[in-house]
């Protein structure tokens, strides 16, 4: 049975779907099976930043409605055991209950080794029907005040669910900010949240151009590296960490600040 891991957030626009289909490749990468849920209907965008918008012929909607087998909606990335299922571009929120996409994924989660599902920022009926069919969560959020604190709220929310896991994901973290004591860091975030800390990305363009470009799975830079370490600590419960603060301490790393003028 596959592990079902809902990646969530108070705050929209915080990275959810960028860390989601990141994650999705580097553990497909690491020869596991993976299938990608997009359950932000109406405003999906998973398919948009995987590439793969272009090739859905059949979507959740369909599947639901007997227009096709599952299979057919499944679209997969070259040469990796990842799939993406997508949303359901034109059907009514209310339609797709929990109990309806609950058992959408109870007819597949035999064929995977992880279900991700991308969910809709905020706490109202999206949110609830992702959480509740998960068995692991991860809350993403970045060092921004209105981020943490909306994401305090979702953690207090993934509390009441029957759970496996809750971690966090501190994403957009700037090392040479953190080190100037501009910006928390993940450690810090995490103790006010209270939550385990499973990962921190860095700021990092490279991540904005590859996902515009429908081509995250080429970035190859130090978000990619971060994203990694996150597939590694899933694969094996851990809890290592990217070190977004490396090259800006000690002498040349002050250099590199003063220059920058940070
Ligand atoms: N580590 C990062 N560094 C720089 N930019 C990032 C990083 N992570 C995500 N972004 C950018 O932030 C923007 C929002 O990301 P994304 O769409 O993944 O967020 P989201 O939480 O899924 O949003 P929504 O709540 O609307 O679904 C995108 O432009 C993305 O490229
Ligand atoms: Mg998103």
């Amino acid at each position: 049975m596959a592990r079902k891991i809902v990646v969530t957030s108070g705050k929209g626009g915080v990275g959810k779907t960028s860390v989601l289909a990141s994650l999705g490749i580097c553990l497909a990468t690491r020869g596991k099976s993976v299938l990608m849920i997009d359950g932000d209907v109406g405003l999906n965008n998973l398919d948009v930043v995987m590439g793969m918008e272009n090739q859905v012929v059949y979507d959740m909607a369909d599947v639901i409605d007997g227009k096709c087998h599952i299979n057919q909606a499944l679209i997969q990335e070259e040469g990796l055991g990842l799939y993406l299922l997508p949303s359901a571009h034109a059907y009514s929120s209310e339609k797709l209950t929990s109990a309806v996409f609950g058992e959408l994924i109870a007819r597949i989660e035999s064929m995977f080794d992880f279900i991700l599902i991308d969910c809709p920022a905020g706490i109202d009926g999206g949110f609830h029907r992702a959480v509740s069919c998960s068995d692991e969560a991860i809350a993403v959020t970045t060092p921004h005040i209105p981020a943490i604190r909306d994401c305090d709220k979702v953690l207090g929310l993934l509390r009441s669910y029957k759970l496996n896991s809750v971690s966090l994901i501190v994403n957009r973290v700037r090392g040479d900010f953190v080190v100037s004591g501009k910006m928390m860091g993940g450690g810090e975030i995490s103790k006010l949240l209270r939550c385990p800390l499973i990962g921190v990305v860095p700021e990092d363009d490279t991540i904005t151009v590859y996902s515009q470009l429908g081509r995250i799975g080429m970035n190859t830079s130090s978000s990619r590296d971060a994203i990694d370490m996150i597939a590694c600590n899933i694969l094996n419960n851990t809890f290592k960490l990217y070190d977004v603060t490396k090259g800006y301490r000690g002498l040349l790393g002050k250099i590199k600040r003063l220059v920058s003028g940070r």
